[in-house]
């Protein structure tokens, strides 16, 4: 089996995680949990989303988050950013990664960020472009590629379409997103197959959801295609809000139980992982969704 030798994690815990969480999560642990990340040995660690407050309530303090992090050197800290007023309230707040964020079904552009994908990608190509001229790095993500809540199943070539924008603008890297997390290996190889003509492996990013315990057998499946960058959310947190059923990314303790299993490297203490892993179920006094935080930590970790 070819695999990638060394694999780079962003944990999307702290963004993606929390965002569907009702409760709102005090400020002082997403910063804590965000420095545990990169303490643990977590490359890129997504800080939060520059995105409209009446959105999404709980990235509405992701100015301070930036602010008031200690940044580990070599660390990186995305934030999605959905347009110019998003991107220059990231910059001001001192980000050196943005993301910004389509999709590759129109109905769920529309209803996560009210508006047609033409029209997205319109209010991206500023944002890529002033982002590159202020020297920040720019992320690409692609939701639902391999279905979407509303529409149900999406085409390859509709995920390649948005895939080539996005290259087009300028972005390092584009992370595809199993959203809803209803893919499986084969057609996960498919998609890949049909964005690489365009994008080499070697700047995908697999992000996939584990609704369907699904997510990884599909992340092997792409490692063997060249995929070495995966998202992944501490805990195993989260879910899309304007993904309804959608469950949290595939946990950070989970792959990298896999990855650790079969001698690829990360960088990542799986002992520390576990402290933050633990630290953010208790705060939120949820048990981690991770198959290893259960084992490790037990599932009374909130008791
Ligand atoms: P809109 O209502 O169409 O925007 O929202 P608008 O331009 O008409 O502005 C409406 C109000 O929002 C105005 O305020 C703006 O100032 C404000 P008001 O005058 O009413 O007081 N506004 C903003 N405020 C803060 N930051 C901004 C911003 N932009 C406008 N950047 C908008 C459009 C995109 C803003 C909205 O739809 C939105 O914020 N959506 C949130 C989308 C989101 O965060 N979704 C979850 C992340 S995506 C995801 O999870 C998928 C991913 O993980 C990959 C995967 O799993 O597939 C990435
Ligand atoms: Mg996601």
């Amino acid at each position: 089996m070819k695999l990638p030798t060394h694999v780079r994690i962003v944990d999307v815990g702290p963004r993606d995680g929390l965002q569907n969480q009702s409760e709102i999560v005090p400020l002082d642990a997403k910063i804590k949990l965000v420095e545990m990340l990169a303490d643990a040995g977590v490359p890129s660690v997504e800080a939060g989303a520059f995105v409209s407050p009446k959105w999404v309530p709980q990235m509405a303090d992701t100015a301070d988050v930036m602010r008031k992090i200690t940044r580990k050197p070599g660390v990186s800290y995305p934030v999605l950013v959905p347009n110019m007023k998003g991107y220059e309230a990231a910059r001001d707040s001192g980000c050196e990664e943005v993301a910004i964020f389509g999709a590759a079904s129109e109905t769920f552009s529309e209803k996560n960020i009210n508006c047609s994908i033409a029209e997205s990608l319109n209010q991206f190509a500023p944002v890529a472009e002033a982002a590159i001229a202020d020297g920040i790095r720019v992320r690409g993500y692609i939701s639902c590629v391999l279905g979407c809540p509303y529409e149900g199943d999406v085409s390859p070539e509709a995920v390649v379409n948005v895939a080539r924008a996005l290259d087009g603008m300028g972005c390092y890297e584009v992370s595809l997103g199993d959203t809803i997390g209803t893919g499986t290996p084969g057609k996960a190889q498919d998609m890949i197959a049909a964005v690489a003509k365009d994008i080499p492996t070697d700047r995908l990013g697999a992000h996939f959801h584990n609704t369907y315990g699904q997510a990884l057998v599909n992340l092997l499946a792409v490692m063997q295609m060249g995929v070495a960058v995966i998202d992944t959310a501490v805990a195993g947190l989260g879910g899309c809000p304007y993904a309804k059923g959608a469950s949290g990314n595939v946990a950070t303790e989970d792959v990298l139980y896999m990855l650790d299993g079969l001698g690829i490297e990360t960088g990542i203490d799986m002992d520390k992982l576990l402290a933050a892993s633990r630290f953010i179920s208790t705060t939120i006094g949820r048990a981690p969704a991770s198959k290893v935080g259960l084992v490790k930590l037990g599932a009374d970790i909130t008791s």
